[in-house]
């Protein structure tokens, strides 16, 4: 398959097997058969873009019940509210109007809503949009794409501002959204996105971050590229810590001048060699490599009889068990805070997920840590574990016990 982005021709750099839908946590009585892709990853030779080789079921992974919840981490939950603020002391129109696509529950727009701002969230996760009504956010379950932007500027007008958090990696359509893009966007309007970023996955090694829902694995030269075939420059670009490294990238119609961390840090990666393939090659042996250290160390606690669960069943973990082949016999369970998850198996390694003890005494010898991206927020909440001898597994930044 081509480009999803721009046209050009791919090459192949990755195979992770076999994997399940990183969401679809299964009820046990479900027999039915799971849905599985084949997860491979590929770079464009024209705009760069990293992206998933074969296409992925979006209708079947952002559905009405959609598990995941940005308000599940606090320091997420801090992270938008200050987005909010940044956002805000930004609009300059008398009347401004602020969209969120892919607003999930609301967090960040809860901001903007109090401010009494006109805001619109578009998310097709109708679960989602429920709590974001339910906490005063207008927001409305659809997709984002050319038809939905024509509809919301008749109704609204044209943006100020377009934000998207995890969202614009998850579209493989992304000329559909550049369409709606140039028609729901102000003339001197601004679109801000952040997902993860393709140089610190190559510098964590972190390839759980690549999954059904990161079809797309940007970079400050791959969104510029992509951004110029629609008439957009990359105007500033800027590093967050948060979700194990993104880029936060902010976009405006061709003619404004862009910040020197553009310039800058698309040099970096040139120097860096970013998106080569022996870059990207040294990285998938990497990862292999991983996988095995991984499964020893597993091993290792089986065989000493050290009790072993994994902490949060991310989406990010779907791709960790599955490609290193760990199910129950190695992690009986997994512990999250997620209503929705509990009770449910993971996908594809079909490990049951179990709120997390209320007792310190019932919790295991070793956890084995999904959630990293969350390590400081878990460390700090967790101290009582290591204080009585518990131990963490990592895989990211690279396999750890300790
Ligand atoms: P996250 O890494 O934010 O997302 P993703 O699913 O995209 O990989 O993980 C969110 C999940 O982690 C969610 O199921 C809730 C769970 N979680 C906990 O169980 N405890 C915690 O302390 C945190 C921060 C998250």
């Amino acid at each position: 398959m081509p480009c999803r982005a721009c046209g050009d021709a791919v090459t192949q750099f990755l195979d992770l097997g076999r994997q399940p839908l990183s969401d679809a946590f299964r009820s046990p009585d479900d027999v039915s058969d799971e849905f599985w892709l084949h997860l491979k990853a590929v770079v464009c030779h024209g705009c760069h873009v990293v992206q998933l080789a074969d296409p992925v079921p979006v209708e079947r992974m952002f559905h009405e019940e959609y598990p995941f919840r940005t308000s599940s981490s606090r320091r997420m939950s801090s992270h938008f509210a200050a987005t909010a603020e940044r956002l805000v002391a930004g609009l300059a129109a008398p009347d401004p109007f602020v969209v969120e696509i892919g607003s999930n529950d609301g967090t960040m727009l809860a901001t903007i809503a109090d401010r009494g701002i006109r805001h619109l969230g578009i998310d097709p996760a109708a679960n989602m949009v429920g709590e974001a009504l339910a906490r005063k956010v207008n927001a409305r379950a659809e997709w984002f794409d050319a038809v939905t932007a024509d509809r919301v500027r008749d109704e609204f007008g044209p943006a100020d501002v377009v934000y998207a958090a995890n969202t614009m990696c998850h579209i493989p359509d992304l000329p559909g959204v550049f369409t709606g893009l140039e028609t729901l966007l102000a003339d001197d309007g601004i679109v801000v996105f952040e997902d993860p970023y393709l140089g610190d996955v190559l510098r964590l090694g972190s390839f759980d971050q690549i999954y059904d829902e990161h079809f797309y694995l940007f970079s400050a030269t791959s969104v510029a590229r992509i951004a110029e075939l629609h008439g957009f420059a990359l105007v500033d670009v800027e590093h967050l810590e948060v979700h194990g490294g993104e880029l936060r990238y902010t976009l405006a119609r061709d003619g404004r001048t862009p910040s020197p961390a553009v310039g800058a840090l698309i040099a970096q990666e040139g120097r860096e060699r970013t998106h080569e393939l022996p870059r990207l090659a040294a990285f998938a042996a990497e990862v292999a490599d991983r996988r095995d250290r991984l499964r020893d160390v597993l091993d290792g606690e089986r065989a000493a009889g050290r009790s072993v669960a994994g902490y949060a069943a991310t989406a990010k973990s779907a791709t960790v068990l599955n490609y290193c082949g760990i199910g129950p016999e190695l992690l009986p369970v997994v512990y999250d805070t997620t209503p929705e998850k509990q009770g449910r198996l993971t996908p594809g390694s079909h490990i049951p997920v179990e709120p997390f003890p209320q007792d310190l005494a019932d919790y295991p010898d070793t956890f084995l840590l999904f959630a990293w991206n969350h390590a400081e927020e878990i460390l700090a909440k967790e101290q009582q574990f290591v204080d009585r001898g518990g131990r963490w597994i990592r895989y990211v930044p690279d396999v750890r016990l300790g």
